[in-house]
């Protein structure tokens, strides 16, 4: 288990803005070379525009200038179970594991247990970049 990954999400969950929901979720992504780019969710008072943790965590790392290399994410929330990315989230890691052609474990971390997973299972299937050759 990567603790300083979960620890690494659970900062990042500081700095969500979640003033509608009140539902903070930090989320950490851990890359080939060692480094870690952290996210955390930014609502909007038009509540549909919301941005998940693991989407804000994904486009600080693209912008970056990363293009693969990820091998793990942390996600962290609130909830009394682990949470596991939304949809959109698996879709939007999808495309940066696909580039390097990883299967990032996916962390989901609740207070009591966190559970370990593959992308690939919350995936299955996936269209992504190599779906468009
Ligand atoms: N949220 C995330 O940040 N990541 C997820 O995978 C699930 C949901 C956020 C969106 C919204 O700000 C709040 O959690 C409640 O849905």
């Amino acid at each position: 288990m990567d603790e300083p990954l979960i620890a690494a999400a659970r900062a990042a969950a500081d700095h969500s803005y979640a003033p509608y929901s009140n539902f903070a979720v930090g989320a950490a992504l851990r890359f080939a070379d060692g480094s870690v780019v952290t996210g955390a969710n930014v609502e909007n008072a038009s509540y549909g525009l919301a941005l998940c943790a693991e989407t804000v965590a994904v486009a600080r790392a693209m912008a970056q200038g990363r293009r693969g290399g990820l091998i793990a994410v942390a996600v962290t929330g609130p909830g009394a179970e682990p949470i596991t990315p939304c949809g959109r989230c698996r879709q939007i890691l999808n495309e940066l594991a696909q580039l390097g052609r990883t299967d990032p474990i996916i962390l989901c971390v609740g207070p009591q247990e966190t559970r370990s997973t593959r992308l690939s299972l919350l995936l299955p299937d996936a269209f992504g970049p190599a779906s468009l050759d």
